[in-house]
C-alpha cells in the first residue's frame, strides 16, 4: 500500500476489515451449511410426502437465510409452514412427526416448548431448530408468535443487497460490548434488531455515529407506518407488522451502555471493542483490596441455581434482586447498588453504606392534636422497655425505640422467604441459602463468579 493511501483511510476501516475476515463465513464454510440445509428441506418434504400431509412448506429462515450468520456459529432456523385454517393440534402433532423423522439421523436432540412445541437438534455438527408455523397472509394476523419470522426474512432478504457485511461487523460490535441478544437474560438487540439498523441508516459507520446521538424516545419506522405508542426507549417499528416494536426486549441500560460504546469506538476505534480481552478472575487478595478501598459492606445471597431454562431463571433472579432491595431500604438500610450471577450456584449481590445500624431507630408518631391516635401512642411507648425517648417535632410525637433489625443479616435470615423471587427461587431459597459478608465472598471459588466481580466493582 502506497503512503498516500494509507493516509487516507481512516483507522477503522483497516479494523473493521480485519474484523470482517475473521468472521465473514468462508466460501467452502456457506457451501457446507447449504448442502445441509438442501438435505433438511428435502427430508422434511419428503417426510411429509410420506405421511399424507400435504400443503407443508418446509424454509430455512434466521440470519443463515440472510447471509448474516457469524462464521463458526452453526445455528440453522427450520421453519415448516402450514395452511392458516390447520388446527393448532394439527400443527403441533405433524410438525412434530415431520421434526421427528429429521431427527432420526441426529446427533442429539430435544423437544422443546414455547408457545407451542419444536424441536432442537444437533444435526452433522448444527444447531438446528425445527419449528412448525402458520402460514398466515399478513405478519399482523399472526396465530402464534413465530408466524412473523417468515414475513421478517421477506424483508431483509428484499433489503439487505450489499449490506450483509455491514451487519455482520455490527453484530460482532455488539456482541464484543455485551449487549447483543434479545433473550431475558440479555436485554439487548436481536439479530433482526441489527439487520434493520444497518438498513435505516445505511451502514455500520452510521449506525454507530447516529447511536452516539440517541435519547430515550427515538423512533425508526423504515416504511412510514406511523408508530403505536410504545413506552420502550428504542422504538422500531416492525416494517411487517406496524404495531410491535422490534427494541421491546432492548433494556434501558443495555441502549445507554450502546451509546456509551458507540461514542467510544468513534473516539478511539480498536479491535478490543469487537474481540474484548478474556478477564482474569479475581484474587483472594484483590477481593480483600476491593473491600479495604471502600469501606462498604457486601453481601452475597447464595443457593443452588434451579434446573430452569434461562427465560425463567434470569427474570426472577431480577425479581429476587428488586425485592430484597427494597426489603433493605424498607428497614433503613441504603443500598450502593445490586446484581446478579449464575453458574452452578446463583447469586444476589448487595453492596451497602453499611450493614449494621444504630440499635435506635426513630419512629414517628400521629399529631399531637388528633386525640385519641396521640394518646393510643404515647401510652404504648411511654410504658415500654424498647423505647430509649418520647418527644415532639413539628407537632408530631416521635418514638425513639429499640430497633428490630439492627444487622442486615438478621433481617434477610428473618424475612428473605417473604421476598418475592418467582416460583422455582422461592423453592429452591427454601431448601437453603447461605448468606456471606464482606471477606467471606472469598468463599465463591467459581472462577466466572470472580470474573463476573471484577467486571461489576472494577473501573
Ligand atoms: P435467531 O434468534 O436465531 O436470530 O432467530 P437470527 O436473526 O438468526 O440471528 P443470529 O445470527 O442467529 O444471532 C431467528 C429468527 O426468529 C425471529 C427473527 O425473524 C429471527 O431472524 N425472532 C427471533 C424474532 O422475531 N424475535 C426474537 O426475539 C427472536
Ligand atoms: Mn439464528
Amino acid at each position: 500500500m502506497d503512503r498516500t493511501m494509507a493516509m487516507e483511510k481512516k483507522p477503522e476501516t483497516a479494523i473493521e476489515e480485519q474484523v470482517l475476515e475473521t468472521i465473514k463465513p468462508s466460501g467452502e464454510e456457506k457451501k457446507r451449511l447449504s448442502i445441509i440445509v438442501d438435505e433438511l428441506l428435502e427430508k422434511a418434504d419428503v417426510a411429509a410426502g410420506k405421511m399424507g400431509i400435504e400443503k407443508t412448506k418446509t424454509m430455512l429462515v434466521g440470519s443463515a437465510a440472510r447471509g448474516t450468520w457469524i462464521s463458526g456459529t452453526h445455528d440453522l432456523d427450520i421453519f415448516i409452514s402450514f395452511p392458516e385454517e390447520t388446527s393448532r393440534e394439527e400443527l403441533e402433532s405433524s410438525g412434530l412427526l415431520i421434526a421427528r423423522e429429521l431427527a432420526k439421523d441426529a446427533e442429539a436432540f430435544e423437544e422443546r416448548y414455547a408457545e407451542h412445541p419444536y424441536l432442537n437438534m444437533r444435526y452433522r455438527g448444527f444447531d438446528v431448530d425445527v419449528v412448525p408455523c402458520f402460514a398466515v397472509g399478513s405478519a399482523s394476523n399472526i396465530k402464534s408468535a413465530v408466524d412473523r419470522t417468515p414475513f421478517h426474512n421477506r424483508f431483509v432478504k428484499e433489503k439487505i443487497n450489499s449490506l450483509q457485511d455491514d451487519v455482520l461487523i455490527l453484530k460482532q460490535f455488539m456482541k464484543g460490548t455485551g449487549v447483543y441478544g434479545s433473550e431475558l437474560r440479555t436485554r439487548g438487540f436481536s439479530g433482526y434488531l441489527t439487520e434493520l439498523l444497518v438498513i435505516h441508516y445505511g451502514s455500520f459507520r452510521e449506525v454507530i455515529a447516529h447511536a452516539c446521538e440517541w435519547k430515550p424516545g427515538i423512533v425508526i419506522d423504515l416504511l412510514g407506518h406511523g408508530s403505536v405508542k410504545h413506552e420502550e426507549p428504542l422504538v422500531v417499528v416492525d416494517p411487517t407488522d406496524p404495531r410491535r416494536n422490534v427494541a421491546a426486549a432492548l433494556s434501558i441500560d443495555k441502549f445507554a451502555l450502546f451509546i456509551e460504546v458507540c461514542r467510544s469506538y468513534v473516539d478511539k476505534p480498536s479491535v478490543e471493542f469487537f474481540f474484548p480481552k478474556a478477564q482474569n478472575p479475581l484474587t483472594d487478595e484483590e477481593i480483600l483490596n476491593i473491600l479495604q478501598e471502600r469501606k462498604s459492606s457486601f453481601i452475597a445471597i447464595v443457593f443452588e441455581t434451579p434446573n430452569v431454562v434461562e427465560d425463567v431463571l434470569y427474570p426472577q433472579l431480577d425479581k429476587m434482586e428488586a425485592s430484597v432491595r427494597a426489603l433493605l431500604e424498607q428497614h433503613e438500610f441504603t443500598v450502593i447498588n445490586t446484581g446478579t450471577w449464575a453458574g452452578e450456584d446463583s447469586v444476589v449481590l448487595l453492596e451497602l453504606l453499611s450493614s449494621t445500624l444504630p440499635i435506635v431507630k426513630k419512629h414517628p408518631g400521629p399529631p399531637v392534636w388528633v386525640r385519641s391516635h396521640a394518646q393510643g401512642f404515647k401510652s404504648k411507648y411511654e410504658g415500654s422497655d424498647e423505647t430509649f425517648s418520647l418527644y415532639i417535632e413539628n407537632g408530631n410525637y416521635v418514638a425513639d425505640i429499640k430497633r428490630k433489625f439492627p444487622t442486615a443479616k438478621e433481617l434477610l435470615e428473618e424475612k428473605l422467604a417473604t421476598c418475592s423471587m418467582g416460583k422455582q427461587l422461592t423453592e429452591t431459597v427454601k431448601e437453603g441459602y447461605q448468606i456471606l459478608e464482606n471477606e467471606q465472598l472469598c468463599n465463591i471459588e467459581d472462577k466466572n463468579f470472580r470474573t463476573f466481580l471484577r467486571k461489576w466493582k472494577k473501573k
